[in-house]
C-alpha cells in the first residue's frame, strides 16, 4: 500500500477542551505523520464553503455555526493508505457508533461536535488539503 496524503481538522469542541495533543499523539500513533499543521479561526464563508457539499441537509447552519464557534487546527496527514487510516482511528462519525478506543469513541462530545474531521476519498483529501494549504506549506 502506497504512502498517500489526507486532510484533517482537529475541531472546536477538542480545542475548546485543549485535546489538540490528545488528538494528535492518536494520529501518531495509528501511524500518521502530520506534515502540514495550522490553529487557525475559521470564517462563516470558508466554513460554507468547505461544507458545500452539505449544504442541503438539515445540519448545515448548525454545523457551520459550530465550525466557526472556535478555533480549529487543519492538518494533512500522511501515511499508509492515509484516507481509510484516519477513519479507522476517528471512527464513526457518530460517537455512539464509533468502535472502543477511536477517537470519536473517546474523545467526542456529540454527532456534530466530533472533535475530528477527515476527507472520505482520495479525491476529497487532494480538495480539502488545497482548500488550507498552499504546496510549499507541506512538508514531508
Ligand atoms: P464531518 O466529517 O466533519 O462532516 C460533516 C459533519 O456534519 C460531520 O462530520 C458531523 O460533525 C456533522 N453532522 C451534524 N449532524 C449530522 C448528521 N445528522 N449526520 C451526519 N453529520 C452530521
Amino acid at each position: 500500500m502506497a504512502v498517500t496524503r489526507t486532510f484533517s481538522i482537529i475541531k472546536p469542541d477538542a480545542t475548546r477542551r485543549n485535546l489538540t495533543g490528545k488528538v494528535t499523539a492518536m494520529l501518531e500513533e495509528a501511524g500518521l505523520r502530520v506534515v502540514a499543521s495550522r490553529r487557525i479561526r475559521m470564517t462563516k464563508e470558508q466554513a460554507e464553503g468547505f461544507y458545500a457539499v452539505h449544504k442541503e441537509r438539515p445540519f448545515f447552519n448548525d454545523l457551520v455555526a459550530f465550525m466557526t464557534s472556535g478555533p480549529v487546527v487543519v492538518q494533512v496527514l500522511e501515511g499508509e493508505d492515509a484516507v481509510a487510516l484516519n477513519r479507522r482511528v476517528m471512527g464513526a462519525t457518530n460517537p455512539e457508533n464509533a468502535e472502543p478506543g477511536t477517537i470519536r469513541r473517546e474523545l467526542a462530545e456529540s454527532i456534530e461536535a466530533n472533535s475530528v474531521h477527515g476527507s472520505d476519498s482520495a479525491e476529497n483529501a487532494a480538495i480539502e488539503i488545497a482548500f488550507f494549504f498552499k504546496p510549499e506549506d507541506i512538508v514531508g
